[in-house]
């Protein structure tokens, strides 16, 4: 697709709206391509650019029984998550969304910029097969709603349904 025709919805819009086009705007992105790494770096700039307080943002992939750091934005992130660990490993082992409004509350929380406050992560789930997580943090305390949270699930389901993950 022609990126330069790509406009991020502005600010202002209800989190619902804003989602629904940061959404629309990862399926163009997304048409004719399938390879998971160009798609979940896609991804993973339409998120920390069309939201606002958002200081990481990307995707883990599980190899084997970690969780391995893939396409994102932000500063150099830990590489490996054993499954069960941090706020990563905890949503993809229990395959639930998980927000955290404040990740000094949260046992076992990794830190990987000390700036980051709160944190959202949505687990990345095709036919019951665990592909990874997609996680995002943010400088704001109790950044992450329940909305933020269908949001995201919606995205990450455009993600997970438009890209090959590989056996
Ligand atoms: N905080 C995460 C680690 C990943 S970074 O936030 C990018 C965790 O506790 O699993």
């Amino acid at each position: 697709m022609d990126t330069s025709a790509l406009v991020l919805p502005d600010a202002s819009l209800p989190t619902a709206e804003r989602y629904s086009a940061l959404t629309a705007t990862l399926s163009a992105l997304l048409s004719g391509e399938r390879d998971v790494i160009a798609n979940a770096a896609n991804a993973s700039s339409v998120l920390y650019f069309g939201l606002v307080d958002v200081n990481w943002a990307g995707v883990y992939l599980v190899r084997g029984n970690e969780l391995v750091v893939g396409p994102f934005q932000g500063r150099p992130a830990c590489v490996r998550i054993a499954l069960g660990r941090g706020v990563c490993g905890t949503a993809a082992l229990s395959r639930r969304t998980l927000v955290v409004p404040d990740v000094h509350e949260f046992p076992g929380h990794i830190v990987c910029d000390s700036a980051s406050l709160s944190e959202i992560v949505v687990p990345l789930v095709a036919q019951s097969r665990l592909l990874g997580v997609l996680d995002l943090d943010s400088p704001r305390r109790a950044r992450f709603t329940d909305e933020d949270a269908r949001g995201l699930e919606a995205f990450a389901a455009v993600l997970v349904a438009g890209s090959d993950w590989g056996d």
